[in-house]
């Protein structure tokens, strides 16, 4: 399959701190990717870089083969690529709709959104419930979905989630990682999915990448990595 992302010997940093130290990985066209790795790892930065909220300081990111060097936030969104950002960053004194709403911002097709929200709402049924409630109210879980929808307004061809289990109980991570998986299939998604919870993230992905101190410590097909003790022992803490 063709390459929809790569990574190629990417080094990004905050100040003189770095973060990144040639870091390459490839997504492929409707793949699932998972990237893991422990606290501090750099996986929020590699996500950022790709997003355009960090600068690459060597290498490139390259989307359908073309350098995303140079472009802004919202022109990455656009050419295709949204986040679900860590830690549950929703406007919490705006409606669930109005949340919705927002995340299709470059979007003027009027119609194509009311479209996408009748969508979603399938999706994620919740959020019908929910739909006037102030997301700030919503449960932990109930966030975490609304973020998720949230980011697909945009119709992106690549989702970037991270750690979409954070906080979250097994039954509820399993629920989010369900739908995940559907979105992948019917919605045709290629995703990028970062996890601290390796044992969830390896099950749904068909290629991994472990992260240590802003390297690739390891990279290669789910199944295979999931099977190796060793590599679980070192760096996924089971
Ligand atoms: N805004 C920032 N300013 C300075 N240093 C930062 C900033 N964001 C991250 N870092 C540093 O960069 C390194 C990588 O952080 P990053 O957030 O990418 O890790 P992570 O793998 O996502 O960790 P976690 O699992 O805790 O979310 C860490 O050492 C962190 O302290
Ligand atoms: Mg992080």
């Amino acid at each position: 399959m063709a390459d929809l992302l790569e990574l190629a010997d990417v080094s990004a940093g905050y100040g003189r701190i770095e973060a990144l130290s040639g870091v390459s990985l490839r997504v492929p066209e409707g793949g699932i990717v998972a990237l893991l790795g422990a606290n501090g790892a750099g996986k929020t930065t590699t996500l950022n870089v790709i997003s355009g909220i960090v600068a690459p300081t060597r290498g490139e990111v390259r989307f359908r083969g073309r350098s995303l060097r140079g472009l802004g936030s919202d022109a990455i969104v656009a050419a295709g690529i949204s986040q679900v950002p860590e830690g549950r960053e929703i406007f919490r004194d705006m409606s669930v709709h109005e949340n919705l709403v927002i995340g299709a911002h470059g979007r003027r097709d009027k119609a194509g959104i009311a479209r996408d929200i009748e969508v979603m709402t399938g999706y994620f049924p919740i959020l019908a419930k929910r739909f006037r409630q102030m997301a700030g109210t919503m449960s932990g879980g109930e966030q975490q979905m609304l973020l998720i929808a949230r980011a697909l307004m945009a119709r992106p061809h690549l989702l970037l989630l991270d750690e979409p289990s954070l906080g979250l109980s097994p039954l509820l991570v399993q629920q989010i990682f369900d739908i995940i998986v559907r979105l992948h299939r019917e919605e045709k998604l290629t995703l990028l999915i970062v996890e601290q919870n390796a044992a969830v993230a390896l099950a749904v992905s068909d290629h991994a990448t472990i992260l240590e101190n802003g390297e690739v410590v390891a990279q290669g097909p789910s199944a295979a990595l999931a099977a190796d003790d060793s590599l679980r022992a070192a760096y996924l803490g089971a």
